[in-house]
């Protein structure tokens, strides 16, 4: 099977020019202008930009959490994710307590095999690690799981404590691979939460206001101090503020190996969004949550001077109806997390290119080049080269929709509402091909569960 993508706008991370994409079986396999070759089929890239598939490298597909399962599995949330221009997810394994990493990771795979509609890796998250384990994750980045999440929130579920945090750093640090931080100080806002219930204070903003932006900074700090000591680059996971940023900036200036990313709903959405005295709030109770407008500005800084490296979605959906209710009259239990993996590129290119905040270039490294390059995955993924994985999105940067679960071009995510309700973005994923398979064309699937393979991902190859 071949695939000819003609006069399309070339755009990777470095590059911007006009040309034809040759594509045989999954790869790439000449580009130039006005190529003379025969192909199965034809795609008139006119006026498009044609560039490498989305990378998202934080997404939570069929997780149990918080009493109840996230509402996206691998079929609907990858799906969901290519009608929105992502081609590859890193999603997270998770370790059961007292129980084999390794274990984790094969209950991850039966979750994602036969179901996943575009590629994907893993992440483990790691949820104890006792020295007669350390073995395993040796074993575990030979099986192409080359980071890790470790929580400092969470006490009592996925919470690590900081003997446990070092174990692990110093082990992932001797193997060549990555540790993802969720840096909050946990401890302490478990102490302000029960305060805030105490006080009869039960509604989902104070989700929030029990979650100080000072308490990220602090774990940003401390994750970045121990990893450092533990000799492992560490990657900071939905940094949400500017006082987190800060610490961020300060430890990449003295030369730590410490990268992060930022996700759309601290770039799009704020406090504000609690702002309800019935129930709705509950629909932005993720963690860390929506902080104060004013450090959106921040959080765009740090991605066009480049101490942000990447833009992920900690998609993570819960139904409104069905599972966000489990915490009508307690905010601590609601499920934490939101939906937002269709929606990424359009918002992010709307927000970012047409907002005059980045290049075209920057954008597709940070929606796709940096994770890849991060995660293991460079140059199959995140880049249109030849030899690459022809991963490719026609995209419209003319298009505009406006994003709501009512609009059937913005919303195939399995879950009854969208955070992003009522945006109207800029830029839209036309078609989407996943190693040379047209899987979205005219706003139908044309890919197939099982269509996605597992990644093996190498190891850690920066500094970048
Ligand atoms: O609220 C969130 N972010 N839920 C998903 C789990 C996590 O912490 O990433
Ligand atoms: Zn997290
Ligand atoms: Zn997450």
């Amino acid at each position: 099977m071949s695939l000819l993508i003609r006069n399309g706008r070339v755009v990777t991370a470095v590059d911007d020019y006009h040309a034809d994409i040759f594509v045989e079986d999954e790869t790439v396999s000449l580009i130039g202008r006005d190529l003379d070759v025969e192909a199965d089929r034809t795609i008139d890239a006119a006026g498009r930009l044609v560039i490498p598939g989305g990378v998202d490298p934080h997404t939570h597909m069929d997780m149990p959490f918080g009493g109840t399962t996230s509402a996206d599995d691998f079929e609907t949330g990858t799906r969901a994710a290519a009608f929105g221009g992502t081609t590859t997810i890193v999603d997270f394994a998770i370790q059961t307590k007292g129980h084999s990493t390794l274990e984790g990771l094969e209950t991850w795979h039966e979750k994602a095999a036969g179901k996943a509609g575009i590629d994907y890796g893993f992440h483990m998250i790691v949820t104890d690690m006792e020295d007669d384990r350390l073995w395993e994750m040796r074993r575990l980045a030979d099986e192409g799981v080359t980071s890790y999440k470790m929580f400092m929130a969470y006490p009592g579920v996925l919470y690590v404590d900081d003997g446990t945090l070092f174990r692990a750093m110093r082990k992932a640090g001797e193997d060549g691979t990555l540790v993802c931080m969720h840096a909050e100080n946990g401890i302490v806002i478990d102490e302000i939460v029960k305060i805030a219930l105490a006080e009869g204070k039960t509604a989902p903003k104070y989700h929030a206001l029990t979650r100080p932006t000072r308490m990220e900074a602090e774990g940003v700090h401390r994750s970045i101090a121990i990893a450092e000591v533990a000799g492992v680059p560490v990657y900071i996971v939905h940094l949400s503020c500017a006082d987190a940023l800060e610490q961020v900036t300060l430890a990449r200036d003295r030369g730590a190996q410490v990268f992060a990313e930022t996700c759309p709903q601290y770039l799009f959405l704020d406090l504000s969004h609690y702002d309800h005295d019935d129930f709705e709030g509950a629909k932005y109770v993720m963690t860390p949550p929506l902080r104060e407008k004013w450090n959106q500005e921040h959080l765009w800084r740090g991605l066009g001077f480049g101490d942000l490296q990447s833009i992920s979605t900690d998609h993570c959906p819960f139904c409104f109806k069905d599972q966000k209710v489990l915490g009508i009259d307690d905010f601590s239990k609601i499920p934490n997390g939101g939906p937002g993996v269709e929606n990424r590129m359009s918002l992010v290119y709307n927000g970012g290119v047409v907002g005059g905040r980045l290049s075209v270039n920057k954008f597709v490294e940070l929606t796709s080049t940096a994770a890849a390059k991060l995660f293991g995955l460079f140059p199959k993924k995140g880049t249109i080269a030849v030899g690459s994985d022809a991963d490719i999105v026609v995209f419209n940067p003319e298009r505009r929709e406006t994003i709501s679960i009512d609009n059937p071009h913005t919303h195939h995510m399995n879950v009854d509402y969208n955070a992003y309700e009522g945006t109207e973005v800029q830029g839209v994923s036309e078609i989407v091909i996943s190693r040379g398979r047209v899987v979205v064309e005219d706003n139908i699937w044309h890919g197939r569960a099982g269509g996605g393979n597992f990644l093996k991902r190498g190891l850690f190859g920066g500094p970048f």
